[in-house]
């Protein structure tokens, strides 16, 4: 058992389908390799994916928590690989918007956890909804993946505009997901930096990009995780790297968590 807190770290994009749960998938299983103890929770909670992912059918989910018939334990499995999972619940409307009060028990739930893990990683899904800033809002680190589309790039800006604006948020760490070259990476990067220091004030951090590999959706289809299956391939190797880099980051612990949580929602009102 552990003592120390969790690092929790909540990944998002602002645009769908840019890559979100195949990175905090592959991420979880090279932090594990690293011989830490990891938890996933996928907060996309209306659409459970992570599950697919792995290749698991969880008895219970989220659903199961939060109508009081189940704890945080029961509901969390083991994937084979070693990666505990908190599974979403799929096709259910009244969860894509949680109720204070949900929050307050998940928030409840985690931190009953919190010497059993050294990080959470929290697939927050798409979109701007209070469901993902709440779960950004409750992390230590704020991971930002966008692709070289001016689309991604627009959404990952407004998401960044609306916690910085909504809850004082200004650490973003960021990832340039499907590039085909360095060029398209830096470029990218520097697009969204020269608006969040124009518009904002913010100096994004920069975590590394991930090249485009088609062998990913190989993996998803045969429902394995991807770094699992070619851990030498450049993806993976660039993936540890991003890895590493989040690991030399400081961690603030004067943010995160429930206090934290509840500190920002009574400023905010
Ligand atoms: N680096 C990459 N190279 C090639 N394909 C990729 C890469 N990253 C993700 N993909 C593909 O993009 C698609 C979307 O990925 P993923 O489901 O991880 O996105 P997401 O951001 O979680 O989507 P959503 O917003 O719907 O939750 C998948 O089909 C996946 O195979
Ligand atoms: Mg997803």
């Amino acid at each position: 058992m552990k003592t120390n807190v969790p690092r929790i770290i909540a990944v998002s994009s602002g645009k769908g389908g840019v890559g979100k749960t195949n990175f905090v998938t592959n991420i979880a299983l090279i932090f594990k390799s690293m011989q830490k103890k990891v938890l996933l929770m996928d907060a996309d909670i209306g659409l459970s994916n992570i599950d697919i992912m792995f290749g698991i059918a969880p008895k219970y989910n989220i659903k199961h928590l939060l109508s009081g018939e189940k704890t945080i334990k029961d509901i969390i499995v083991s994937s084979s690989q070693g990666v505990d999972i908190i599974p979403a619940s799929s096709g259910i409307r009244e969860l894509t918007q949680l109720s204070l009060e949900q929050k307050m028990k998940i928030l409840t739930e985690l931190e009953n956890l919190d010497k059993d893990y050294d990080i959470f990683l929290i697939d927050t899904g798409a979109g701007i909804s209070d469901n993902v800033t709440f779960f950004c809002s409750a992390a230590h680190d704020n991971v930002i993946i966008l692709n070289s589309e001016p689309t991604s790039i627009a959404d990952a800006y407004a998401l960044i505009k609306v916690l910085y604006r909504e809850y004082g948020e200004k650490n973003f760490r960021i990832v340039i997901n499907s590039v085909r070259n360095l060029k398209e990476a830096k470029d990218t990067f520097r697009k969204i930096s020269l608006v969040t220091e124009r518009f904002l004030g913010i100096t994004l951090d920069y975590l590394g990009a991930l090249p485009y590999d088609e062998k990913i959706k190989e993996a998803i289809i045969m429902q394995k995780p991807y770094t699992a299956l070619f851990p030498t391939s450049d993806f993976s190797k660039k993936l540890r790297d991003i890895a590493k880099e989040i690991l030399h980051r400081e961690v603030n612990l004067l943010k995160g968590g429930m206090q934290f949580f509840l500190k920002r929602a009574m400023q905010v009102g």
